[in-house]
C-alpha cells in the first residue's frame, strides 16, 4: 500500500493516527464514524456493470477494489500505517504485507535476484534465512556468501560484479552482532546491489532503515507489532522502485494476509512504542544485574554500554526492544537446560516482542558459517547460553525468576 500523509508528527503520536483514512473510518460528522478501520471481510468485490468489471483490473492501483486477493480497507490501513513510520520511503513507496515474516523475507529476495547472480548474507541471519538460500534458492541457480556480520572487511570481500542482494539482520536475533548498516549499504550499492534489513528487532522506531541506506526493509510483525502472541504476518517496506517489485511478485505469487489478522496487527501497532519502553527499560535492567552474575561470562546485549555493538547501537538507534541473550561460564548443555526449566514466569517457547516473556536455549554453533563461536576472545569452554525476550512483567519478579533458574544450574552441575 503506498503512503499515506507526510506531515512530521513524532513517532508516538502517529502510532495513534496512523493509517486512519477518513474513507476507511468515515469521520466525526457522519452517522456511524469509527477510530479503527473496521475488518472489511471480502473475496469478491462485486462491479456495477461488465464494463466496470473490465476496468477493475486494468487498473491495479493501491487503495482500489478489485478482487479479495489485492486486500481491502483493514489491509491497506496497516500497510499505509508502516509506512507512514519509513518517510524516507517518499512517494510511490509502501508497504506489501506477507502471512509472515519468513515470508516477507522470500518476498524481499525474490524481488532482488535472478538465477546466476549472488545473495550476500550476514552470519547472524535468523536460521530460516539461511535456510531459504542454502535449501531453495540455491535450486533456482542463486547463490549465497556469508559473511561475519562484526567484519566490514568480510563483507567487502563478499561482494562481486554478481552480488544483486545483501541480507543484512541487525542485531541478529540470536547473538545480537550489531552491523554498520549505512557503510554496508554503501559498498552495496556500489555493486548495484539491493540492500535487504531484517529490521524485527528494532523495529522503525528504534531503526530508520530507509533513512540508514536500506532498499528494503523487512520485519516480521509477528514480533513487537503484533504483540499478543497471537497472530502471524510479515511486511516489506521501499521506496517506489523497489516497492513496485515487491508489490508485482507479491501478487504473482498470491501472497494476502486476512482482514481479521490486519486488524490484530493494526491493534498491536497503536501500543507498541508503550510497550517497547517499558520491555527495553526492563530488558537493560535485567541485562546490567546478569553482567555482575559470576555465572554469566557475556551479556550480548547492545544497548548495554560495554556490550558488544553498543557503540554502532547508540550511534545509529533511537530504540531498542526486550530481546537480548547471554553465555553461560562453562558448564554444558544439560546443565543449561536445567536453568531454562526451572524459570516459572519465562515460557519456553519460539518467537519474541509479545507482552510475556520468553525463553529459548542458546547455542548457535551450527547455524553460522563465516564467524565463530563462541565469540573471539571468549573463553572456548562457554558455549551455551539462553535468549530472553523480556515483556511487560515487573522486572523485579523476572529477576528472581532468573535467580532460581541460575541456582538450579549450579545445583546441576
Ligand atoms: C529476526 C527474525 N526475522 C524473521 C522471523 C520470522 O518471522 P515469522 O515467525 O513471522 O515468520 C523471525 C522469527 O522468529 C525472527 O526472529
Amino acid at each position: 500500500m503506498a503512503k499515506g500523509p507526510t506531515d512530521p508528527l513524532s513517532p508516538a503520536t502517529r502510532l495513534t493516527t496512523a493509517g486512519r483514512r477518513p474513507e476507511w473510518t468515515g469521520t466525526g460528522d457522519q452517522p456511524g464514524a469509527v477510530v479503527n478501520p473496521p475488518v472489511w471481510r471480502a473475496s469478491t468485490h462485486l462491479y456495477a456493470d461488465t464494463a466496470a468489471l473490465k476496468y477493475g483490473p486494468q487498473r491495479n492501483e493501491d487503495g482500489r477494489f478489485y478482487y479479495g486477493r489485492r486486500g481491502a480497507p483493514t489491509q491497506w490501513a496497516l500497510a499505509e500505517a508502516l509506512t507512514e513510520f519509513e518517510p524516507a520511503a517518499g512517494p510511490g513507496g509502501g508497504t506489501m504485507l506477507y502471512p509472515s515474516g519468513v515470508a516477507a523475507i522470500a518476498g524481499a529476495i525474490l524481488a532482488a535476484v535472478r538465477p546466476g547472480d549472488v545473495l550476500v548474507m550476514t552470519d547472524n541471519a535468523y536460521e530460516p534465512s539461511r535456510v531459504m538460500a542454502r535449501n531453495w534458492l540455491a535450486q533456482w541457480g542463486v547463490e549465497t556468501r556469508w559473511f561475519d556480520p562484526t567484519d566490514p572487511a568480510a563483507f567487502a570481500a563478499a561482494l562481486c560484479e554478481r552480488t544483486r542482494a545483501v541480507l543484512l539482520e541487525s542485531p541478529g536475533s540470536l547473538t545480537m552482532e550489531v552491523q554498520d548498516v549505512p557503510a554496508m549499504a554503501a559498498l552495496a550499492h556500489e555493486r548495484g546491489a539491493c540492500v535487504i534489513l531484517d529490521n524485527t528487532w528494532a523495529s522503525p522506531l528504534g531503526f530508520a532503515a530507509l533513512a540508514h541506506g536500506v532498499d528494503i526493509s523487512v520485519m516480521s510483525l509477528t514480533k513487537h507489532v503484533g504483540g499478543h502472541s497471537d497472530v502471524m504476518m510479515g511486511s516489506a517496506t521501499a521506496g517506489a522502485e523497489w516497492y513496485r517489485k515487491l508489490r508485482m511478485g507479491a501478487q504473482v505469487l498470491g501472497q494476502v494476509v486476512s482482514p481479521d489478522d490486519a486488524a490484530l496487527v493494526l491493534r498491536g501497532l497503536r501500543t507498541m512504542g508503550l510497550r517497547l519502553e517499558r520491555e527495553t527499560a526492563s530488558a537493560l535492567a535485567l541485562a546490567r544485574w546478569l553482567e555482575g552474575r559470576p555465572e554469566i561470562a557475556r551479556v550480548l546485549c547492545p544497548m548495554l554500554p560495554g556490550s558488544p555493538g553498543h557503540d554502532l547501537w547508540a550511534r545509529d538507534f533511537t530504540g531498542g526492544c526486550g530481546l537480548f541473550s547471554m553465555v553461560l561460564r562453562g558448564g554444558t548443555a544439560a546443565e543449561r537446560d536445567a536453568l531454562v526449566d526451572a524459570l516459572a514466569l519465562f515460557g519456553i517457547g519460539y518467537s519474541w516482542g509479545g507482552f510475556e516473556s520468553l525463553v529459548t536455549p542458546l547455542d548457535p554453533a551450527h547455524a553460522r558459517s563465516a564467524s565463530p563461536w563462541p565469540l573471539p576472545g571468549m573463553d572456548p569452554a562457554d558455549r551455551f547460553g539462553i535468549r530472553l525476550s523480556i515483556g511487560l512483567e515487573d522486572p523485579a519478579d523476572l529477576q528472581a525468576d532468573l535467580e532460581r533458574g541460575l541456582a538450579a544450574w549450579a545445583a546441576a552441575a
